[in-house]
């Protein structure tokens, strides 16, 4: 059986938070079915709300925490990754945009990714498709065409849920197909030089 790992990043502020639930789901469904194609998987959870101080403060200085540097290079050393954000003014909120902000640029470059949200009203399901799937696209990952929204109804049983779990396993099924054909990802060298010592004291990463 081969194996892959991937990254379940989630940026719910709430404690429990919909947004984790829905990033586990979907990481979840994911697993079972690669699972099923006889790859077995490692899920690595990112909470964001547990790193907002550090990515704050790496916005701020450059540079990482070491346990910021850990989620990180989990998120960089994946084979795929599932990004959850909740919606705020229609858009990804500021913790989930900042943590991709101080990713090392590249770091998601042909790497799969299925992307979802939670919100407060479906009518803002479309966020994914004009502020979540581009940035991704910048970022040059490999995006999985089915993007999942959960609204409170798709919470409440009934019709709506079995919705939700529709679309949950669609995606996963997407992103396994784009996980199961690629080599597993080589963990990071913790001593590769990322960044030229001019760009460290000019302060940013130009990229
Ligand atoms: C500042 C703020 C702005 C929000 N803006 C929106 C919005 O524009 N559209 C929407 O559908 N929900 C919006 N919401 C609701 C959140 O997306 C929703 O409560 C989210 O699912 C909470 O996730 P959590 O349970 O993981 O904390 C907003 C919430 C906050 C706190």
């Amino acid at each position: 059986m081969s194996r892959r790992t991937l990254a379940v990043v989630s940026a719910g502020l709430g404690r429990p938070s919909t947004t984790r639930l829905l990033a586990d789901q979907l990481a979840a469904a994911t697993r079972d079915e690669l699972a099923g194609q006889g790859v077995e998987v490692d899920l690595r959870p990112v909470e964001l709300r547990d790193h907002a101080h550090d990515v704050v403060n790496n916005l701020l200085t450059g540079f990482p925490s070491a346990t910021l540097r850990e989620a990180l290079d989990v998120v960089s050393g994946a084979d795929g990754v599932v990004a959850v954000t909740p919606i705020f003014n229609a858009s990804y909120n500021g913790l989930f945009k900042s943590f991709f902000d101080v990713l090392d640029s590249g770091a998601l470059a042909g790497r799969p990714v299925l992307i979802a949200a939670t919100g407060g009203t479906a009518r803002h399901s479309l966020a994914l498709e004009h502020a979540v799937r581009p940035m991704f696209a910048y970022l040059r990952a490999v995006v999985v065409p089915t993007a999942v929204f959960a609204a409170p109804e798709d919470w409440s049983g009934g019709s709506a849920e079995g919705a939700l779990r529709a679309r949950i396993v669609r995606a996963a099924g997407e992103l396994a197909d784009q996980v199961r054909p690629r080599p597993a990802a080589a963990p990071p060298d913790p001593f590769a030089l990322t960044t030229s010592f001019d760009e460290l004291l000019a302060g940013r990463d130009p990229a």
